[in-house]
């Protein structure tokens, strides 16, 4: 299927889908800091529809490639969508990109793939 995945989250949202698992794996919404506002409202949006299409233990596995949210932009960004729609999430495991990209430290733009596997509960 192909389709703009916000409509199609928006309409299987009101629809009232139900899902076991749900893989968001967009492209980078943020190029630069400025457009950073931006993104995560995009990320939110995407995260809280599908947050709301899972079932109880449902898994939802979530990625950002934009390289300057960071880890902790991640998890916020996750924690305020879950509190909107009422959910708690349990996060189960925390991923990257392969190890053909390697992460520098000190050069934090490097880890640009984040990615979360969690539970709703
Ligand atoms: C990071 S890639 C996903 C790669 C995929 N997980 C894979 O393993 O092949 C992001 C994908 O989202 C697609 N995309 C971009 N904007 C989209 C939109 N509004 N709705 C649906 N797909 C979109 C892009 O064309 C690209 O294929």
């Amino acid at each position: 299927m192909e389709a703009n995945a916000f409509d199609l989250l928006k309409d299987y949202a009101t629809a009232g889908r139900q899902y076991d698992i749900i893989v968001l794996d967009p492209p980078a919404f943020a190029r630069s800091r400025k457009t950073l506002p931006a993104a995560m409202r995009g990320y939110k949006e995407m995260n809280l529809r599908a947050m709301k299409m899972l079932r109880p233990g449902g898994i939802l596995v979530t990625c950002s490639c934009s390289f300057v949210v960071g880890e902790d932009d991640f998890a916020a960004m996750l924690t305020e969508a879950a509190q909107d729609v009422h959910r708690s999430v349990k996060l189960l495991e925390k991923r990257a990109q392969a190890k053909d990209h390697p992460i520098l430290l000190g050069v934090p733009e490097t880890h640009y793939l984040k990615c979360f596997i969690c539970e709703l509960t």
